[in-house]
């Protein structure tokens, strides 16, 4: 039996009432907040930026987990740590010199984190794993909350822990999109430490009940 970590995801938070979904995953068994930005470019969605993570941060007592599907990450990794990031993640698609970004985000005093799209080999990681605190496995097509899992990210889950097994990387790996109370304990099975949750957590009658069956159902 493992426990995964759970990180709720605040895109599909009411956003006019976006402090009272902070308190409530601050008052629940969420390990983490999962922020997702969005710049219109890297995806065909726009969703939230600094001023909103630097307001959230202040009173998030979670560990603050910000997601980056943007282009050009590296120029901004230095104004998401001083809103308050303790991790951030950049996608392989959207970075040239990814050791560069990686170091930089760690120089920060920020944690790492890589994210791979559906489509992304995951030997693309074979040269940065060891480096990595984080590994986040797409398993949707990134932009949009409330989309249907990618069967397909089983497999991938699993060849990502086998890479961080035979490399001694001690990086955990997140699980985003889709996660559903049915399929959290076949992608815990697969490998994954961190389960994101958006809809699941914010449709549901009880979100904080929610995220505690997410917790403790594998
Ligand atoms: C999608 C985002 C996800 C999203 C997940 O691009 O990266 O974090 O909020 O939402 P659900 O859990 O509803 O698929
Ligand atoms: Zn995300």
């Amino acid at each position: 039996k493992k426990t995964p970590l759970i990180a709720p995801s605040l895109l599909a938070a009411n956003f006019l009432e976006i402090g009272k979904d902070v308190n409530m995953i601050n008052n629940s068994e969420a390990d983490w907040l999962h922020l997702d930005v969005m710049d219109g470019r890297f995806v065909p969605n726009i969703s939230f930026g600094l001023p909103v993570i630097a307001a959230v941060t202040k009173i998030s007592t979670k560990v603050n987990d910000v997601h980056l599907m943007i282009e050009e990450p590296e120029k901004y990794a230095e104004a998401f740590a001083k809103a308050g990031a303790n991790i951030l993640t950049v996608h392989i698609e959207a970075c040239r010199h990814l050791h560069r970004n990686i170091q930089q985000i760690k120089g920060l005093g920020m944690k790492a984190g890589v994210a791979l799209n559906p489509h992304t080999s995951v030997s693309q990681l074979e040269n940065i794993i060891a480096d990595l605190d984080l590994v986040l496995v797409m398993s949707v097509n990134p932009g949009f909350g409330g989309q249907h899992f990618i069967e397909k990210t089983y497999e991938k889950i699993r060849q990502v822990k086998a890479l961080i097994n035979q490399s001694g990387s001690k990086a955990l790996i997140e699980v985003d999109g889709g996660v559903t109370l049915d399929n959290s304990k076949a992608v815990i099975a697969a490998g994954a430490d961190v389960l994101v949750a958006g809809n699941t957590v914010f449709s549901a009658k009880d979100p904080v009940e929610m995220i505690r069956a997410l917790k403790h159902n594998s």
